[in-house]
C-alpha cells in the first residue's frame, strides 16, 4: 500500500475577491502536492471557502445581497480561479455544505459529551475583521491584530475549556515538527505559557453560522465552523462507510499551510479542539508570511491587491508560480512587484531554462535528425561530461531535501544552477563548431555533448515539474518523452534518457517578455482599481458637497455656500437624516487616493468605516479622538475599492477645501443633532 499524503490550505473568506495572497498559499500547495504524487504518494490536496461569521454576513448586507448569495458568488470566484489556474486539489470545501453543517454539529456534541463545553456568560471585546475574541481588552480598544476597533460583546455563549489544554498543547509543542518555522513555534509556546483562557465558542446575536446542536438560538463560533473543514471535508462525523474510510485514512493531515496571521487559531485552538474531541492532531503546521505590494500586506481592506487574473493573461500561471516560489523566502514576507516579476521571467526562464531546452532541441534537430544521440566511445568522454553528470546527481539529492523542509527559494535555485552549468557546459564546448566538422572524432564529441545537454535539460525539468506543471509537460513532450505525470520522481537519476527518443515539435516556451509586458499589467490593475462610475474621483469631492443644505447654511457663510436648494423640505423630510456625533479611532490614507482618509468612527452603538475627501485638509493623526458628525444613515457605497459607511459632515469653502463640523461644548458619543 502507497502512504498517504493530505495537504491543506485554509479556506478563504468570501468577502473579498482572490488575489495574488491567496493564491500563493494555494500554489504552494498546488506544488507540494504535485511533488507528493510523483513521488508515489495516494496524496489528497484540499482548499475551500470560509463563508459564516458577522464579517461575512455584514459584508453581504452593505452588497445588498443575502449572505447566502453574496457567499455564492464569491466562492465561485475562487474555484473560477483555480481551475483556470490548474490548481490540482481533490475536493473544494464550502462551510455552508450541508455535509459540513451536519458533520461540524457532531464534532461539537462530541466535544460536549466529552464534558469540554459548558454555558456561561461573555462580556468583552470583539474583532469583527478578525472574528476574533480579544481578551483583556476596554470598550474602544483596537484589535492587537489588524488594528481596528474592538465591538463590545456581552452574550450567553457556550465556553470551550481551553485551558484545561495548557500543558497537553506544551507537551505538542516540544515536537519541533509540529510548528514550522521555529520563530512561529517560539511565539506560541511563550503564548501558551502565559496561560490560557477559556474560549467562547458560539454567538447568539447574529444568525449566519451553523446552529448549536440542540440549541439553535445559538450559532458556533465562526473559527470552530472553519478549522473543522480540514476534517469534514475527508468525512469525520459522516455516517457512509465510504466516507468514514478517507477520514481513517488521510487523517491526521501531513501538512497543513497557513499565512503567519492565524497561527494561534491553528496552533493553539485548532488542536485543542480536537483533542477535546479524542482525535489525533495534524502532524505539522507550517505557516508562511505575507505577500507585500507597495510595502505593506497586500489585503482586501487595504486595497492594494494584484489580481492573478492580470499576470495569467500576460505571463501565464507557471511564470507567477515559480516567482513566488523562488523570490519569496519560505516563512518570510516577501515583496511582489511587476518589475520583479519580469526581470524573473526573462532571466530564469526565457533565457534560462527556455533557452536551455530550445537551444539543445534545435542542435539534435539539426545535426541528429531530431533523435537524441548515443554518446559513442569512452574516447569521446571528458572531465566536463562527467562534472555535469555528478552536478546533475547532486541536485537531484539537494532539491529533494531543500524541497521537503519547504525550503523552495533554495530548492529552485540549486535546480537553476544545474541550467547555469549546462549553459557554461555548451558555451565551452561549442557543438556548433563540431557540427560544421564532418569527422568521426567531431561527430562523437558533439554526440556526447549534446546527449549530456538534453540529460541534464530533462533531470531540471523533472525536478520543476510541480513548480511549473504546464511548461515542463510542453518540454518534456518536445523531448519525445511522453506524459510527464507518469514520471516517478522517486527513480529520477543520471542516464535514464533513451538513447534514440525521437523529438517532438520543438518551439519556444518562454518567450521573452519586453517592457511592455509590466505596463500592460499595471494598466491592467489600474484599470480595476479605478473606481467604476460611481466612485469616479470627482465622487471623493462631492463627498463634501454632499452636504445636506440645513447643515452647510448653519456651518458655511450663506456667499460661499453651495446655491440655495429652491425647494423647501418638512420637517418630516429632516428626520430622515440621521445625524450623528461620532468620534474619530482610526484615520489613515488610502493608497494611491491623494484625497481621501479612511476613517473609523465609533458612533457609540457601532464603529464605521467612513472614507471622506478630506485628505488635502487634515493630516490623519490630527484627528484621531476628534468628534465629528455623521450621516449615520447614508446607503454604503464604495470608493477605491473600500467601503463607506456613512458620510462625515463639512462646511464645502470656495477653493473646495472642507471644514469639519464641529461643537463647542463637550457632546456625547452617539447623541443624534435634530
Ligand atoms: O483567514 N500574503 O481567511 P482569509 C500571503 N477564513 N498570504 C495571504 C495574503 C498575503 N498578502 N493574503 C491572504 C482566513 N493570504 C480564514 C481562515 S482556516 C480554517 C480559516 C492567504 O481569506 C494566507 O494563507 O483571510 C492566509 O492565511 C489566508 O490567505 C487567509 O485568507
Ligand atoms: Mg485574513
Amino acid at each position: 500500500m502507497s502512504r498517504k499524503f493530505y495537504i491543506t490550505t485554509p479556506i478563504y473568506y468570501v468577502n473579498a475577491r482572490p488575489h495574488i495572497g491567496h493564491a500563493y498559499t494555494t500554489i504552494t500547495c498546488d506544488t507540494i502536492a504535485r511533488r507528493q504524487r510523483m513521488l508515489g504518494a495516494d496524496t489528497f490536496f484540499l482548499t475551500g471557502t470560509d463563508e459564516h461569521g458577522q464579517k461575512i454576513e455584514r459584508a453581504a448586507q452593505a452588497a445588498g445581497k443575502t449572505p447566502q448569495q453574496y457567499a455564492d458568488e464569491i466562492s465561485a470566484q475562487f474555484r473560477k480561479l483555480w481551475q483556470r489556474m490548474g490548481i490540482s486539489n481533490d475536493d473544494f470545501i464550502r462551510t455552508t455544505e450541508e455535509r459540513h453543517k451536519k458533520r461540524l454539529q457532531e464534532l461539537f456534541r462530541r466535544i460536549r459529551d466529552n464534558g469540554y463545553i459548558y454555558k456561561g456568560t461573555y462580556t468583552g471585546q470583539y474583532c469583527v475583521s478578525d472574528e476574533l475574541y480579544v481578551d483583556g481588552a476596554q470598550p474602544g480598544d483596537p484589535c492587537p491584530t489588524c488594528g481596528r476597533i474592538t465591538e463590545t460583546v456581552h452574550e450567553e455563549n457556550y465556553f470551550f475549556k481551553l485551558s484545561a489544554f495548557q500543558d497537553k498543547l506544551l507537551e505538542l509543542y516540544a515536537n519541533p515538527e509540529f510548528i514550522r518555522p521555529e520563530t512561529r513555534r517560539n511565539e506560541v509556546i511563550a503564548f501558551v505559557r502565559s496561560g490560557l483562557r477559556d474560549l467562547s465558542i458560539s454567538r447568539s446575536t447574529f444568525s449566519w453560522g451553523v446552529p448549536v446542536p440542540d440549541d439553535p438560538k445559538h450559532v458556533i463560533y465562526v473559527w470552530l465552523d472553519a478549522l473543522a473543514n480540514y476534517i469534514t471535508a475527508i468525512g469525520y462525523g459522516s455516517t457512509h462507510a465510504g466516507a468514514q474510510d478517507a477520514f481513517k485514512k488521510y487523517w491526521p493531515a501531513d501538512v497543513q499551510m497557513i499565512g503567519k496571521e492565524i497561527v494561534r487559531f491553528h496552533c493553539v485552538y485548532w488542536p485543542a479542539f480536537l483533542m477535546a474531541a479524542g482525535l489525533p492532531v495534524p502532524k505539522a503546521i507550517v505557516a508562511h508570511g505575507w505577500l507585500l505590494f507597495e510595502e505593506s500586506k497586500m489585503s482586501k481592506s487595504r486595497g492594494n491587491i494584484v489580481r492573478t487574473e492580470t499576470i495569467l493573461d500576460v505571463l501565464g500561471a507557471d511564470a507567477l508560480r515559480y516567482f513566488l516560489l523562488r523570490e519569496v523566502v519560505f516563512g518570510q514576507d516577501g515583496s511582489f512587484s511587476f518589475d520583479a516579476l519580469v526581470q524573473r521571467y526573462n532571466s530564469d526562464l526565457a533565457n534560462g531554462l527556455g533557452n536551455l531546452a530550445s537551444r539543445t532541441l534545435t542542435m539534435i534537430n539539426r545535426y541528429f535528425k531530431g533523435e537524441v544521440p548515443y554518446p559513442s566511445h569512452a574516447a569521446s568522454k571528458t572531465a566536463a561530461d562527467d562534472a555535469i553528470a555528478e552536478t546533475a546527481r547532486r541536485t537531484i539529492r539537494e532539491f529533494g531535501t531543500l524541497f521537503d523542509q519547504f525550503q523552495f527559494s533554495r530548492a529552485l535555485e540549486t535546480a537553476w544552477g544545474l541550467v547555469a552549468a549546462v549553459d557554461k557546459y555548451i558555451v565551452e564546448n561549442e557543438p556548433w563548431s563540431l557540427g560544421e566538422k564532418n569527422d568521426d572524432e567531431s561527430r562523437a564529441r558533439l554526440a556526447t555533448v549534446l546527449y549530456t545537454s538534453a540529460e541534464a535539460l530533462r533531470i531540471a525539468t523533472a525536478l520543476a515539474h510541480p513548480v511549473m506543471p504546464e511548461a515542463t509537460a510542453k518540454i518534456w513532450t518536445q523531448m519525445g518523452l511522453g506524459d510527464i505525470k507518469k514520471l516517478a520522481l522517486a527513480d529520477l537519476a543520471w542516464g535514464q534518457l533513451p538513447l534514440g527518443t525521437r523529438l517532438g515539435d520543438v518551439y519556444p516556451v518562454f518567450p521573452r517578455a519586453d517592457k511592455s509586458a509590466i505596463e500592460r499589467m499595471q494598466q491592467m490593475e489600474d484599470q480595476q482599481r479605478v473606481p467604476a462610475a460611481e466612485e469616479k474621483p470627482a465622487a471623493e469631492v462631492k463627498l463634501v458637497a454632499e452636504i445636506p443644505a440645513p447643515i452647510a447654511a448653519q456651518v458655511a457663510p450663506p456667499a460661499t455656500a453651495t446655491p440655495a436648494v429652491s425647494d423647501k423640505i418638512t420637517i418630516d423630510d429632516f428626520a430622515k437624516i440621521e445625524l450623528r456625533v461620532g468620534v474619530v479611532k482610526v484615520a489613515e490614507r488610502v493608497p494611491k487616493a491623494d484625497k481621501l482618509l479612511r476613517l473609523e468612527i465609533d458612533i457609540g452603538t457601532e464603529v464605521r468605516q467612513v472614507l471622506a475627501g478630506i485628505a488635502e485638509a487634515y493630516a490623519p493623526e490630527t484627528l484621531i479622538g476628534r468628534k465629528v458628525v455623521i450621516v449615520a444613515n447614508l446607503a454604503p457605497r464604495k470608493l477605491r475599492g473600500l467601503e463607506s459607511n456613512g458620510m462625515i459632515v463639512a462646511a464645502s469653502l470656495e477653493g473646495g477645501k472642507p471644514v469639519l463640523a464641529g461643537f463647542l461644548e463637550d457632546v456625547p458619543v452617539g447623541a443624534r443633532l435634530k
